[in-house]
């Protein structure tokens, strides 16, 4: 179906905006005055809850209609020329994180609120008239008029002019998408610095946080925008990069030009008390938004069906760019390998997941595309992928071409492929369509055939049910022996085994350094050769294997049983990255276990059994002496301790809390949740959990106070949970931005488990109001599906779910949720008592 867009009727050139706020009567009013050329008699303009009062073209009314569904003002010009349009309107000041809203913090005990914005994906509908598509690129400039007092800040894409009768004026901008407009005001503190070229780099953020939680950020945005224009020989074309910290925020962060705003946890940090995760965290999101900058905002996707252009690109980026800035870090192996490549295996797995290119037009679908695990890790394992294909001095001489070709306006993938062909002679297009253009990804399997020959074969891999309908990828194949580059057929005979293996001289692997995005199913004999030398591979070379064996597992490839035996040999690993895919390995057998049963008791022995001497070793105090790994490998321990029920552990972590009782955020960072968590479940009264939720009421720093709330849904005790459940839609306790992380936590303890279940269903109309209409609404769904797989949950889903199945962006979320939990149902049923006799083996020896 083709949907006619907006662009189609009218290529505005020019908006004049005047926006008026008023924040006491919660109203705004504007006039907008667009220049552009009318492509037909008839023009369509989008609005979104506004009221429009008249339309004039060239000083004279003009008849128009508002089209609500359409979410639209059809406009009748009589005639196709160039023109103006003016538009007076109004709207109301919502709380909704979309459009123009209020964001709410206190200091001082003082209630207080910043205005700013988020429009994309097509909230710019909500503050003005316009053609609200990615391709309507215009120039804007900004009048600005609010209820303002002394002492308020107010900042925008582009510098202020002047302030003439309490209106601020802007800068007129560069060519732009209108999903890129932003602004904000408040009362706001700030610290400044500057680009070696210039570029003045500001961190804005409310008073009510410490100066120096500005500092990190500051750093990373000065030279990740210099590194930037260096990689991609492009200079930043703004005078200034703002980035912004909201109080309220859906998202993560926003890439709107010159002016990023980000959610508080996002960009804030306490230097002088934050963990490696917590530095790496914040520095890739302002990488990742500075990264749009050129990847968005200077060349945007023609349409969204060309999300991952922009999504898929600054998630890549994120990674090398943090990299060369902070090589000690390494974001490689320690967050990409860690977060981004299973995110996207798993979901990849699921049948009827979408692939990375994607036809939308439905508001509600563009919104549904901004999958974290499809459009994010998948795409950006796709472009890792070309950057290995190309290498990066050509990468990079593509993209120079692909910025001077398309600056200031838009472009699709096919666009992309052409630039980077200027600089390779492959034809990478036609590989990379493999890839974005069908969901889903291969198994490789490996095995000697009875010639002796060493064959591979590819077939889509699924986690549970899959319908095979012949999906073939050109496949970077990484292999440690003598192979060809790309696999694109179905089979592929790489001749006599012997010959191979004495020639390489060690295990045959493919896929080495885990770049591409596939899995291998080695056989028997292959394994067993890999196995042998297991201690000789790389971090990321054990992480994959352990990684690879959970996903075949999944898919019925192998059987859980067989993972069990192996776990021991990684419990004395001195990486961080083997340590944490060994214990979310241990994690993944908790669903195989009855709560309070003696296979329980048994994998929490095994759990203790692997963790007992790292813990011993390491303790819940840090030492100057720790390497980088021993400072993140202690909390993966201490966690996986304290679910042990390791006595000395919860002693240990109990005193800590004890000492730091009267100010608990000076708690070393990375200890910190689990000292509370400790407390909450193994020292709990009543108060302790009325002190933690008033103490994260009151709280400022964005860290703590994920400490703060992981802690207190641990609780055990019913009554606790029952009142934080009733505390769900209480926003002066539970800000909407923060519910979700909330629901997932209660939703994980099973204590809490039916109180969560039951408080989404008998909710559902409310979180639609509250939070729909916005990225983060599906996830709710995503996230009960994770604690999911027993087939009465299933059922109980599948009743609450299925009829919604046709609400616009909900249809593909809830099929693929009730597989993800058929799947874990069928796996639990089946597996369970070989998984539990291979843990009780484990343990006895
Ligand atoms: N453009 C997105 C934010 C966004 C997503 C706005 C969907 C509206 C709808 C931004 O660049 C982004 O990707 N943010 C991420 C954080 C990032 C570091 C992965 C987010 O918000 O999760
Ligand atoms: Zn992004």
């Amino acid at each position: 179906m083709t949907v006619k867009h907006f662009y189609e009727t009218f290529h505005p050139g020019h908006y004049d905006l005047y926006i008026e706020v008023n924040r006491e009567q919660k109203t705004i009013k504007g006039t907008t005055t667009i220049t552009g050329e009318a492509i037909e008699d008839s023009i369509m303009v989008n609005q979104k809850y506004l009221t429009i009062a008249s339309v004039t073209s060239e000083g004279q009314e003009v008849p128009f209609t508002v089209d609500d569904e359409k979410e639209a003002i059809k406009i009748d010009l009589g005639k196709t020329s160039k023109t103006e349009v003016e538009i007076k309107y109004s709207a109301p000041l919502t709380d909704t994180m979309m459009g123009i809203y209020p964001s709410y913090y206190t200091v001082d005990g003082v209630k207080k609120q910043i205005i700013g914005t988020q429009f994309e994906t097509t909230s710019a509908r909500q503050a003005f008239p316009c053609v609200d598509e990615p391709e309507a690129k215009a120039t804007f400039s900004l009048a600005l008029k609010y209820d303002e007092h002394e002492g308020e800040t107010t900042i925008a894409n582009m510098p202020e002019i002047k302030v003439e009768d309490g209106v601020h004026y802007f800068e007129k901008t560069v060519r732009m998408s209108s999903y890129l407009i932003a602004f904000a005001f408040g009362e706001l503190q700030s610290k400044m610095t500057e680009t070696k070229d210039g570029v003045k780099v500001g961190v804005f953020a409310t008073k009510a946080h410490q100066a120096k939680e500005l500092d990190f950020a500051l750093d990373i945005a000065k030279r990740a925008i210099e590194f930037y224009e260096e990689f991609y020989q492009t200079k930043y074309p703004l005078p200034h990069s703002w980035q912004l910290a909201l109080p309220d925020f859906s998202a993560g962060a926003m890439e709107n030009w010159g002016l990023i705003t980000y959610r508080e946890a996002a960009i804030l940090l306490d230097p002088d008390n934050a963990t490696a995760d917590q530095k790496a965290y914040v520095a890739t999101v302002i990488a990742h938004e500075l990264a749009h900058q050129w990847f968005g905002d200077l060349v945007t996707m023609k349409w969204w069906d060309d999300l991952w252009l922009n999504e898929s690109f600054a998630n890549m980026m994120e990674y090398v760019s943090v990299d060369a800035l902070e090589p000690e870090w390494h974001v490689w192996d320690n967050t990409y390998q860690v977060s981004e490549v299973p995110a996207a295996l798993n979901r990849d797995a699921t049948d009827g997941v979408q692939s990375v290119h994607v036809e939308v037009e439905h508001p509600a679908d563009i919104d549904s595309i901004f999958d974290s695990a499809i459009v994010y890790a998948k795409g950006s394992r796709m472009l890792v992928m070309v950057r290995a294909l190309l290498g990066d001095d050509a990468l990079r001489k593509g993209l120079k071409y692909y910025f001077d070709q398309h600056k200031f306006g838009n472009a699709t993938g096919d666009d992309l492929w052409d630039a980077l062909s200027t600089a390779t002679d492959l034809d990478i297009g036609k590989i990379m369509h493999t890839w974005l253009d069908q969901p889903g990804y291969p198994v490789v399997s490996a095995k000697v055939d009875a010639n002796g020959h060493l064959i591979l074969t590819q077939k889509q891999f699924f986690a549970g049910e899959g319908k095979e309908v012949g999906r073939k990828w050109a496949i970077p194949l990484n292999a440690n022996f003598v192979a060809p580059q790309i696999m694109s057929d179905r089979e592929l005979d790489l001749g006599d085994y012997s010959d191979l293996r004495a020639k390489a001289g060690h295990a045959l692997r493919l896929n080495v350094g885990n770049s591409s995005h596939f899995i291998v199913n080695y056989d028997e004999t292959l394994m067993a050769d890999i196995i042998a030398e297991v201690d000789d591979l790389k971090p990321v070379d054990q992480l994959q294997l352990l990684q690879d064996l959970g996903l075949l597992a999944q898919g019925n490839q192998i059987s859980y049983a067989e993972i069990v035996p192996l776990l021991p040999k990684f419990a004395d690993s001195d990486s961080n990255i083997v340590i944490g895919a060994l214990f979310s390995a241990v994690a993944s057998l908790r669903k195989f276990v009855t709560p309070d049963s003696d296979e329980e008791k048994n994998l929490k022995q095994f759990t203790d059994q692997l963790s007992s001497k790292q813990v011993e070793r390491l303790g819940w105090e840090a030492k100057e002496t720790d390497t980088a790994d021993e400072l993140q490998i202690r909390p993966t321990e201490l966690s996986a301790a304290l679910y042990a029920g390791n006595p000395a552990v919860i002693k240990a972590g109990h005193q800590i809390f004890v000492q730091n009782e009267a100010d608990l955020i000076k708690i070393e960072a990375s200890v910190r949740p689990y000292v509370l968590i400790n407390e909450a479940k193994n020292y709990h009264s009543s108060e302790l959990i009325e002190r933690l939720v008033k103490e994260y009421q009151t709280a400022v720093d964005p860290y703590f106070k994920q400490d703060l709330m992981a802690a207190i849904t641990s609780t055990q005790d019913k009554e606790d949970l029952k009142q934080i459940v009733d505390n769900f839609e209480n926003n002066d306790i539970i800000k909407p931005q923060d519910l979700r992380s909330w629901y997932f936590s209660v939703l994980s303890n099973k204590q809490g488990e039916q109180l969560a279940w039951d408080w989404i269903r008998a909710e559902w109309a409310w979180l639609e109001k509250t939070i729909g209409g916005d990225m983060e609404f599906t996830s709710f769904i995503t996230v009960t599906a994770k604690a999911f797989h027993t087939p009465a949950r299933l059922e109980e889903f599948t009743t609450f779910f299925e009829p919604k199945i046709d609400q616009p962006g909900l249809g593909r979320e809830i099929q693929m949720d009730t597989k993800v939990i058929a799947t874990k149902a069928d796996l639990v049923t089946k597996e369970q008592a070989v998984v539990n006799q291979k843990i009780k083996e484990a343990i006895t020896k």
